[in-house]
């Protein structure tokens, strides 16, 4: 059987999905790409056949993944431009304004539809496809933010937390399938989604860096990744500081 692997994203016009695009394409993969901004879409793609070879399909469509209605032709589509889907990867999001959201419940209910039900809607119509073929993976891109709630970005946390337990379950169910669920939760990443912050320090990460980790937990079937890893350490901490303590903290 080929390595070549026929990979799906949604998001994908996003910092972090873009790169695990043209990493993917470096390495042979076909792709379908998902994207809502077609400008950037158009050009990702025209970037991206200019770095494929012959017999690599690199394929899109335009979707708000908020219409959910619109999700099942989203997989009729990129399963016929590919012809099988072996890898499903879940990008895109959006950094709440937490102030915001305090005062506007249909602000709240908007983003934990972009950050968590749409997710949870789409990957619904992907387990049930690789579920019946036996084989797949479904890689997500949720966050450290989702590991614990705090009074900073509860919120988008709450989203984030909700895609973190649905994948477990998810897992759960698929690993007798042959199906691998894969989480990745990156700490603080270099793009436009965080364009307001600065970003200094060790605990800054490169979207290209973030891609790699991407790329290799697909290849190695992994379960769930901290991006970068040290995440792993320092969300073991902020997870057992006691309640009583960390509601008394500004985080
Ligand atoms: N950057 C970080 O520090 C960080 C940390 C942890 C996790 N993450 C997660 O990493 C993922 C990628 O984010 P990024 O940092 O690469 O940010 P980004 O470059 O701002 O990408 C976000 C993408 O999501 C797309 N999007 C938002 N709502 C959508 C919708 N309803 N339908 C379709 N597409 C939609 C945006 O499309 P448009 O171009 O049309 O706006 C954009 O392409 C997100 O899930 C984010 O939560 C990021």
């Amino acid at each position: 059987m080929s390595n070549r692997q026929r990979i799906v994203i949604f998001g994908a016009t996003s910092a972090i999905a873009s790169a695990c695009a043209r990493q993917w394409v470096r390495r042979g993969d076909s792709l379908f790409l998902v994207g809502r901004n077609e400008n950037k879409l158009e050009s990702l793609m025209a970037n991206l056949r200019v770095q494929s070879s012959t017999g690599q399909q690199i394929e899109g469509a335009i979707a708000d993944l908020n219409d959910f209605e619109q999700h099942e032709e989203l997989f009729a589509r990129a399963e016929h431009a590919l012809g099988e889907i072996d890898v499903v990867l879940i990008a895109h999001g959006t950094l709440p304004d937490q102030q915001a959201c305090e005062n506007s419940v249909p602000l709240t209910m908007a983003e934990m539809r972009t950050n968590g039900l749409s997710v949870i809607a789409l990957l619904t119509g992907a387990a049930n496809r690789m579920e019946a073929r036996g084989r797949g993976c479904l890689a997500v891109i949720t966050s450290v933010a989702g590991d614990r709630g705090r009074a900073s970005n509860y919120v988008y946390g709450a989203a984030k937390g909700m895609v973190i337990l649905f994948l477990q379950g998810l897992r759960n169910r698929l690993a007798k399938r042959g199906v691998t669920v894969i989480t990745i939760k990156p700490g603080f990443v270099d793009t436009p989604m965080t364009a307001r912050f600065e970003k200094k320090g060790p605990l800054w990460a490169e979207p290209e860096t973030v891609a790699y980790g991407i790329v290799t937990a697909v290849e190695k079937r992994r379960d769930i990744v901290y991006l970068s890893g040290m995440w792993r350490w320092i969300m073991l901490i902020i997870r057992h500081i006691p309640e009583s303590i960390f509601k008394r903290l500004s985080l």
